[in-house]
């Protein structure tokens, strides 16, 4: 027989030198959330292993992340109060701002990515500013996320990360952080965001489940393609310097449509939900954890994504990055 392909899978070397696809660690990013109020700190019972971690926690967490190679974090911010215009959000003393600077004082080598958006900081849970009926008012949320990214980049950080899905925000931030001389604070923008139900466990996390209605007016709706490829374009276009796909799992068609499309680098964010109902198997012992992540990081770079956004990423460094 000339073709028998069993031959390049014999063994582990061989297997090794004909792989296609690696996952290095240092293309991930692990989330880290950070609570203003001491007292929130702690577990997040739908996403075992995750913390809801305090300044001095969080800034240790990223030592103990860089020392196994991962290079970047993404903030999310938990204020100890919440109102219906986000006030806390664009404070420079709010806890994002604190965190960028605690973590970027303790290792400056390290990417601080903060998520950009008002949902954590609305009392309505809402992503932006809400008009008399209700609906969230695109420009006047765009003008205070540009306000809030200002405020993020004062404070160091290294990328802004838009995950509001308000039209016109990427241009917005682009002109608000070249005006104050931001000119390299890059933005990574969630572009094609969908309206999932996979982001339950986070908004336990981040206590922002809408107070009411959805968010459904404002990200994606999950059967569309095309669409993203458009959302896509449009924040190339308005300058965002990365894009991404979210969640992952169930979207790596989009990716994989968006690598042959785009040669913007490309982030996937594989989000709560994914990690929750994989924990639930690996508890059960329905899933064998370590091959299961492994396999979830290669189905990633397959689908073409430069950047993994996972809360697997610090285990899955742990595994396979080298000791700093
Ligand atoms: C904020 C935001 C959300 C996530 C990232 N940024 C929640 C949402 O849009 O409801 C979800 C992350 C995850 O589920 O892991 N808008």
């Amino acid at each position: 027989m000339l073709h028998r392909p069993r031959r390049l899978r014999r063994t582990p070397a061989l297997r090794e030198l004909v792989r296609e696809h690696r996952t290095p660690v240092d293309a991930l990013v692990m989330p880290l959330f950070v609570v203003e109020r001491e007292s929130e700190a702690g577990a997040i019972s739908s996403m075992p292993g995750i913390l809801r971690h305090t300044l001095p926690q969080c800034v240790e967490e990223a030592k103990r992340l860089f020392s196994v190679g991962i290079n970047a974090v993404l903030l999310f911010g938990i204020p100890a109060h919440k109102d219906a215009v986000a006030s806390r959000n664009a404070a420079d003393d709010g806890i994002v701002q604190r965190a960028i600077a605690g973590i970027k004082e303790a290792i400056p080598e390290m990417l601080t990515i903060a998520d950009l958006c008002n949902c954590e900081y609305t009392d309505h849970g809402h992503c932006g500013l809400l008009d008399e009926r209700g609906e969230v008012r695109n420009d006047e949320s765009v003008a205070l996320l540009a306000t809030v990214a200002r405020s993020y980049a004062r404070a160091g950080v290294d990328i802004v990360a838009p995950s509001d899905m308000m039209d016109g925000r990427v241009a917005a931030i682009r002109r608000a952080l070249d005006g104050d001389g931001f000119t390299q604070t890059a933005i990574m923008a969630y572009s094609a965001k969908y309206a999932s139900a996979f982001y339950g466990p986070f908004r336990e996390a981040a206590g922002s489940t809408p107070q009411f209605g959805d968010r459904r007016g404002y990200q994606m709706d999950p059967p569309n393609a095309r669409e993203a490829m458009r959302e896509i374009a449009l924040d190339i276009d308005e300058g965002a310097d990365i894009v991404m796909v979210k969640p992952a799992l169930p979207y790596l068609d989009i990716v994989r449509s968006a690598r042959d499309r785009f040669d913007a680098p490309i982030a996937v964010y594989n989000v709560s939900g994914e990690y929750a109902m994989m924990e639930a198997a690996f508890e059960r012992g329905w899933l064998e954890r370590e091959r299961t992540v492994d396999e979830l990081m290669a189905s990633f770079t397959r689908a073409g994504a430069d950047i993994i956004i996972s809360y697997f990423a610090a285990e899955y460094a742990r595994r396979h990055g080298r000791g700093r």
